[in-house]
């Protein structure tokens, strides 16, 4: 007889159906405006990402991609729809068993001003995720791991002693990502991650990402830019007010787009400069 063919292995993440709304905004004595309407985010988005595939989320400012992005790591909890981390359904997920499940699912905030807490040192903060999870043997171990981190995010360790409020917005985006990969999640979720950065640290932290998914970390790449996203992902999926309009191959989507939105976006990509006369 046969033996039965392995089973798949779950995706490492997957949002189906998922659904948010913002409650409008109450008018206050001191402000005369107000939002009358509810915000629909995110509006029925399914999404899968492979183990060592990178997925690319594009769309405008105001599109969904960071309140997706939110779902999808379980800082948000979706008015409706599901959210399977590694094939276990974590929608309505809380307490003890979330803060388990995060260690696998790392996220780089779009702002490293707000997402770093301001009175720990570069050290502590990429400490931070080993002592929440227990992971090495003691400081000694935990140094080391600190320090490669840093190493791969390009900061360097001279900085180690620092609180946020001394470091550049480049730097701190590259230490948020030191915290990530400290913990070597399965997921990487990065919300703009070089938006800060100069151009030659971009291809540094870009090429980073490419290594960790050929090493099979999934990654979930959040930008506005489309040749960027072609480049580094494997798929692409366009938002346009909280809605999925197009989603595909990567080359495809970026040579073909076949959604009039995914072109507009396309046309407002900064071009490379003229060559000079
Ligand atoms: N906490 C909130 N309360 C009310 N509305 C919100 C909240 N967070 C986001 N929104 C609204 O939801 C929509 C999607 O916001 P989101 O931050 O996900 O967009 P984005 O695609 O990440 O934009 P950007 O490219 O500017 O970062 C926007 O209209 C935004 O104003
Ligand atoms: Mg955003």
């Amino acid at each position: 007889m046969s033996n039965p063919a392995p089973a798949e292995a779950p995706c490492p993440l997957e949002l189906r159906d998922v659904c948010v709304s913002f409650a409008p905004q109450r008018r206050t004595l001191l402000s005369r405006s107000r939002t009358t309407e509810t915000v629909r985010a995110v509006d029925d988005v399914s999404l899968r990402l492979e183990q060592g595939k990178a997925l690319a989320l594009v769309g405008g400012s105001g599109s969904g991609k960071s309140t997706t992005a939110a779902v999808a790591a379980r800082m948000l909890t979706c008015d409706s729809g599901t959210v399977l981390h590694a094939g276990e359904d974590v929608t309505h997920l809380g307490g003890a068993a979330l803060r388990a499940r995060r260690r696998h699912i790392q996220t780089v905030y779009q702002d490293p001003f707000a997402s770093l807490p301001t009175r720990f040192t570069v050290r502590r903060i990429v400490e931070e995720g080993l002592l929440i999870h227990k992971i090495g043997a003691g400081a000694g171990e935990r140094e080391d791991r600190i320090v490669d981190a840093l190493e791969r995010a390009h900061v360097p360790t001279a900085l180690l002693d620092r609180l946020p409020h001394q470091l550049s917005g480049g730097q701190r985006q590259r230490v948020a990502i030191a915290a990530a990969l400290v913990l070597e999640p399965a997921v990487l979720i990065a919300d703009e991650p070089v938006s800060m950065l100069d151009v030659s640290m971009r291809a540094g932290i870009m090429q980073l990402f490419d290594d960790l998914r050929s090493t099979g970390t999934a990654l979930l790449l959040i930008t506005h830019d489309l040749p960027a996203a072609a480049r580094h992902a494997d798929t692409i999926a366009v938002l346009q007010q909280g809605r999925i309009v197009e989603e595909g191959d990567a080359s495809t989507v970026l040579s073909r787009p076949a959604h009039p939105y995914t072109q507009a976006l396309l046309d407002a990509t900064p071009t490379a400069a003229p060559p000079r006369p």
